[in-house]
């Protein structure tokens, strides 16, 4: 049966390196023999939020939620719409809606791309950052009072739920337990964020508790984010609320070279609703229409998703195909976050070319 794929490619970038990580999702599914049935879908700030005056139709649930999976670029043009406007009525829509509560974002240093800090080789830096994704630091709960005096109060509440925890610890410690390391780390901050990260640290105290095979250990955020720096090879998958999280998944990917590489997994584990697959990075303004982003990170996300129905040989296949064309190391080849002169056409095109050839 053929996997429906929705694809939104977003703005600025998103619509340079979609293209690219449909090219090689392509590629795959002819050499895999896989079905996919793709529909792509305009919703962005340029221009269906321009046109329409909201980032989604009214019937955008019903509209998607019979797909397998959402092939999602970047979204963002602050010019045009204010950020919060067009995040919370497109990606943070679908992660808290479609309940996509693990936000599973490799970072691996690749062959072939020079790792910004000294003497780092490929195996050095393998990990996964999970990072819960429809609650914590992202609620939408608080307000303004005396809003426009100098008595102006704003509030933003912290929301974390032992349901929501729970479930999201319990992908990290499952995860850590199948790799060969068998480690988990936690971010906290429990010395100064006295409430929520204590009880944090219960939680993943508590979990721990059934997984006597995984090693735990728990750094608080600011220290954790020096040992990316300074020791990435500590690490093998590293647990953090929605914001810690957030950041320590720009960090990570920016320790293996480029955050243009980074892709990551909107997961609903229970497949109740479709998951969202994008790379970690946005929509790139500042380079965009220029034809020069990296497409790597659209393009592992695409293996992502079809290792997530079902097609791990496609998804292996395509992150092969990234290793090879990286190692090849064509200065022609490879974008310019990668050191080289190349086009995201260019460097997608050889990529493609080798999920083919196989
Ligand atoms: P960004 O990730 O878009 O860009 C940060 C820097 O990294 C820029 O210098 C950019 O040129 C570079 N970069 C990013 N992707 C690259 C690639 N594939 N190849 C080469 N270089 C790349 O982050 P930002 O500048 O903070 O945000 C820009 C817009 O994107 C904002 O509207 C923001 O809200 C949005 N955003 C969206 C997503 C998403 O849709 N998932 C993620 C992050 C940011
Ligand atoms: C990400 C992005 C989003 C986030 C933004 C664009 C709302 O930075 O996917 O990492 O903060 O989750
Ligand atoms: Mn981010």
């Amino acid at each position: 049966m053929a996997h429906r794929i929705a694809i939104i490619a977003g703005d600025g970038i998103g619509t340079e390196v979609m293209p690219e990580g449909v090219r090689a999702l392509e590629a795959a599914a002819k050499r895999f023999a896989i079905d996919l049935d793709t529909q792509t879908f305009d919703f962005a700030c340029c221009d269906y939020y321009l046109e329409h005056g909201k980032m989604l139709p009214d019937d955008w649930r019903e509209t998607l939620i019979d797909f397998d999976a959402i092939f999602y670029g970047a979204i963002g043009w602050p010019e045009k719409v204010p950020d919060h406007i067009s995040l919370w009525g497109s990606l943070l829509k679908f992660r808290r809606e479609f309940d996509q509560y693990v936000n599973l974002r490799p970072c691996r240093l690749l062959p072939g791309i020079k790792s910004p800090l000294a003497g780092r080789e490929p195996g050095d830096i393998d990990f996964y950052v999970v990072r819960e994704n429809t609650e914590g630091e992202y609620s939408s709960v608080g307000g303004t009072m005396f809003e426009g005096t100098d008595r102006e109060v704003v509030i933003q509440e912290t929301v974390m739920t032992r349901h929501g925890v729970d479930r999201v610890l319990k992908y990290a410690f499952d995860l850590a337990q199948s790799r060969p390391r068998k480690k988990l780390t936690s971010a906290t901050k429990s010395n100064g964020i006295a409430i929520t990260m204590p009880w944090w640290d219960s939680r993943v105290a508590e979990m721990a508790k059934q997984y006597g095979d995984v090693e735990v250990d728990k750094f608080h955020i600011d220290i954790l984010t020096a040992n990316f720096v300074m020791h990435p090879d500590w690490f093998d998958v590293v647990v953090a609320s929605n914001l810690f999280g957030d950041i320590l998944s720009d960090l990570g990917p920016a320790c293996t070279g480029t955050i243009g590489v980074a892709p990551s997994a909107n997961i609903n584990p229970e497949g109740t609703f479709p998951s969202l697959f994008e790379p970690v990075h946005g929509s790139a303004p500042d380079i965009a229409g220029k034809g020069i982003a990296n497409p790597i990170g659209q393009i592992w996300s695409g293996a992502m998703m079809l290792e997530h129905l079902g097609h791990k040989d496609a998804g292996d296949a395509i992150l092969a195909a990234i290793e090879a064309v990286l190692e090849d190391g064509d200065s022609e080849v490879l974008t310019p976050d990668l050191g080289g002169n190349g086009t995201t056409e260019r460097l997608g095109a050889a990529i493609s070319e080798r999920i083919a050839q196989g």
